[in-house]
């Protein structure tokens, strides 16, 4: 069992989309996934078909404010081998609720560990994913991560964003969890047709090398309908460039896992 947070500050760069595609091609190979929405804007939640409106013990800031155990508020999604732990806009009032918690930043893992310890859960991997921002709810998520993947938007400003949000990995490493890693960088919303797309592509693997996935996730308007839907592009339309992108994406996942397990 892993648990990878999908992360960037910077809004929009397609998080979410790479969360629910990630795991649904992995459920469809028959991992089991759980996904968990850390986002008070509930774009995961929505987009694999659940509600974001619910009753907010039922979500992941039930969790997070001490009410709920995780066991109480996992849901199944109509796919799959594929779980959610919602969330809803309340999550946004948690971390002014939580400001006299010293070890609030500790949360979620605990949560975790004790959920890990206490049932039989078979899940493969738990993806998380994170808002747009390095505030407590994204720290809580660096804490609880064995790995990170990070997706760039092939565009201008991208790469700044970067070099902030490695430095604050760096001080979570030193100080909150010593066995944080970089699993991957995924370039999105790559248009062939803009040269920038090509520059920051270049630049990005010249500057993090083997870390950035060979495969790059193309502009594609069937990735951005998709969610309305209430499913993964790659069950909405399986055959179009961005599901085709998030299959090929995927599949190099798998191998780079395997790799590591041969390893250790
Ligand atoms: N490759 C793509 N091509 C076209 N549209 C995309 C692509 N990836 C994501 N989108 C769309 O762009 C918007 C932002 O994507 P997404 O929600 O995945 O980003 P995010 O990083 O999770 O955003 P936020 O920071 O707000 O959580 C969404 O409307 C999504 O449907
Ligand atoms: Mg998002």
């Amino acid at each position: 069992m892993k648990i990878i947070s999908i992360i960037n500050q910077k809004g929009g760069v397609g998080k979410t989309t790479t969360v629910i595609n990630l795991a649904s091609a992995l459920s469809q190979q028959g991992k089991k996934i759980l996904v968990i929405d850390l986002d008070p804007q509930g774009n995961a939640t929505t987009g694999l078909g659940l509600s974001n409106t619910e009753k907010s013990d039922q979500t992941i800031y039930g969790i997070l404010n001490g009410t709920m155990k995780i066991s109480d508020v996992i849901k199944k999604t109509k796919f799959e081998n594929l779980d959610l732990i919602s969330s809803n806009v309340d999550l946004s009032g948690l971390e002014v609720e939580t400001a006299g918690d010293r070890d609030r930043a500790f949360i979620l893992k605990s949560k975790l560990t004790a959920y890990l310890n206490d049932s039989r859960a078979s899940y493969d991997y738990i993806l998380v994913d994170c808002p747009p921002s390095l505030s407590l709810l994204t720290v809580m998520a660096l804490v609880s991560s064995n790995s990170l993947l990070v997706p760039l938007q092939t565009e201008f400003f991208a790469l700044e964003g970067l070099t902030q949000l490695m430095k604050t990995i760096e001080r979570i490493k030193v100080n909150l969890n010593p066995d944080l890693e970089i699993q991957g960088i995924l370039l999105t919303m790559y248009d062939r047709r803009n040269k920038l797309s090509s520059q920051v592509e270049q630049e990005a693997r010249d500057y993090f090398k083997e870390k950035v996935y060979q495969t790059v996730i193309p502009r594609n308007v069937r990735l951005s309908e998709a969610p309305s839907h209430g499913m993964p592009v790659l069950i909405y339309d399986k055959n179009c460039p961005g599901s085709k992108s998030y299959y090929s994406f995927t599949d190099e996942f798998i191998v780079q896992e395997n790799k590591i397990g041969s390893a250790a």
